[in-house]
Parts: structure tokens; sequence; C-alpha cells
């Protein structure tokens, strides 16, 4: 089983058109020399356009969120069909940004899971525990039930496009990222529970939280790191393309 890195760029709310036209172009030209998946994960709004944009790059586009009704009266949501029809090959599900602020629980995480694979998209979903939950010596129990609750609904053939980002809410925009040893540890942890469910898939595991240019290297080392998901890094095109080399650099 192979071992493709990706390294996915969440803008979160962020930019404004003209920024948001600028980094896609810069992100196109960083990452074009480099053996990995990229994705850029822009505010719904830029969508169209930014997947206009990577036509003919090595450049994905996903989204950060979606409703996991197909259709109807949910007014301000977007559903997981319609992204897939903009052109979007990835959607997020449970960031804890969406877990914290607007209350999704592990099974709003699983519709939403089941509906972007359904669409035909690459779901990353996310899990990880809190300040809290790590000090009360509860951060792998906390992932266990998040990747449990979302493994268990996923039929055998949906695996292939599935990946997982583990992301400690305490390192998220801190700028205090995990040490390698302790994402690893987590990893590790979750790979065991992929394999179980899917022994013949490799599922991407990607490392969020305080990933930048200075700490990629040293976390792509670890094995069962398959890539990052970054916040605020991935909204400097020369930055974002840093992480992306140190990706190529681990993976070849
Ligand atoms: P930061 O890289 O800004 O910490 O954000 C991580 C994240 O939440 C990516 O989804």
């Amino acid at each position: 089983m192979s071992r493709t890195f990706l390294v996915a760029g969440n803008w979160k709310m962020n930019t404004l058109p003209e920024e948001a036209e600028s980094l896609v172009r810069g992100v196109i030209s960083v990452a074009e020399a480099a053996n990995v998946n990229v994705a850029i994960i822009p505010p719904f709004v830029y969508l169209f356009d930014a997947v206009r944009s990577v036509q003919g790059s090595s450049v994905a586009v996903g989204a950060q969120n979606c409703h996991y009704e197909k259709k109807g009266a949910f007014t301000g949501e977007i559903s997981a069909e319609m992204l897939a029809a903009a052109g979007c090959r990835y959607t997020l599900a449970g960031h804890s940004e969406r877990r914290l602020y607007f209350g999704e629980s592990d099974e709003i995480v699983v519709k939403k899971t089941l509906a972007i694979l359904d669409a035909g998209m690459t779901v990353i979903a996310c899990v990880g525990e809190t300040l809290n939950e790590r000090q009360a010596g509860n951060a792998l129990k906390v992932v266990e039930r998040q990747v449990d609750a979302i493994v268990s609904k996923i039929d055998k053939d949906a695996f292939a496009n599935v990946a997982i980002a583990y992301e400690p809410v305490w390192a998220i925009g801190t700028g205090l990222a995990a040490t390698p040893e302790q994402a690893q540890e987590v990893h590790k942890f979750i790979r065991t529970i992929l394999t179980t469910a899917a022994p013949d898939t490799h599922i991407p595991i990607l490392y969020g939280g305080s990933v930048t240019d200075a700490n990629a290297t040293e976390l792509f080392a670890q094995p069962d790191i398959d890539g990052a998901l970054v916040g605020g890094a991935s909204l400097k095109a020369d930055v974002f393309g840093r992480i992306i080399a140190a990706a190529d650099k681990a993976s070849s």
C-alpha cells in the first residue's frame, strides 16, 4: 500500500476576493513541482472561481463544511451534492471549530461524512481532544470515540475516499503544535483503528494544529503522519509552498 502525502490548506473565514484570487495563483505555482496531493479549502463564495483557476494544475479544491441533507428548506445551508457539482474534490467534516461553535455532535459529523462520500468526494474527517481532555489523560479515549463513530458507519468500498485529520484542539491557532512524538502517538493509535476497519486501504492521517514551514519536516518524518491540514500557514503561498516541499521530500 503506497503512502501519498496530502497537504490541504483550510482558509477558514479568511481572505477577501483579491487576496483569495492571488492566493490561489500562488498555491498553483508552489505546488507545481511537488509530487504530493495538494488541496485548497477556501470559503464557499470563492469555490467556483477557485475550481476554474486550478484547472490544468495539480491543485484540488475542497469545501469547509456542508449540510447532510441533499436539498430542501434549510436556509443558509449548502449540500454535498452542490459542492461536488461545483467541482470540489474534498470536504471537511467535524472540524473542531464546527463541533465547538456550531454544536456539531459525532452524530452530525457522521451524517455529513456519509453525505460527502455519497456525493463522490473525499471526506477529510477531523478529530482531536481539547486541552482539558488531554490533561485528564483522556486524549486517546476521545479520539477513539470520534474515529469509531465515523468509521463504523462507512461502507468498505468507500474507505478509499476517506482521510482523517488529527487536530488537537489545544494546538489549533495557538502556535503550540503537538510535538512530533505526541502527534505520532495518536496517529499510530488511529492507524490501528483504521487498519482493523479497512485492512486493504491506506487511509491518510493528516496532522493539523499550528503546522508551519518550521515544524513540517519533523512532523512528516513520523511514520504515521501522511500530510497536514494547515490553517494560518496556508494563507501565505510561500510558507504553504515550503510545507508542500517538506511533504514532497518526506514522500520521496
Ligand atoms: P492552524 O494551522 O491555524 O493552527 O489551524 C489548524 C486547523 O484548524 C486546520 O484545519
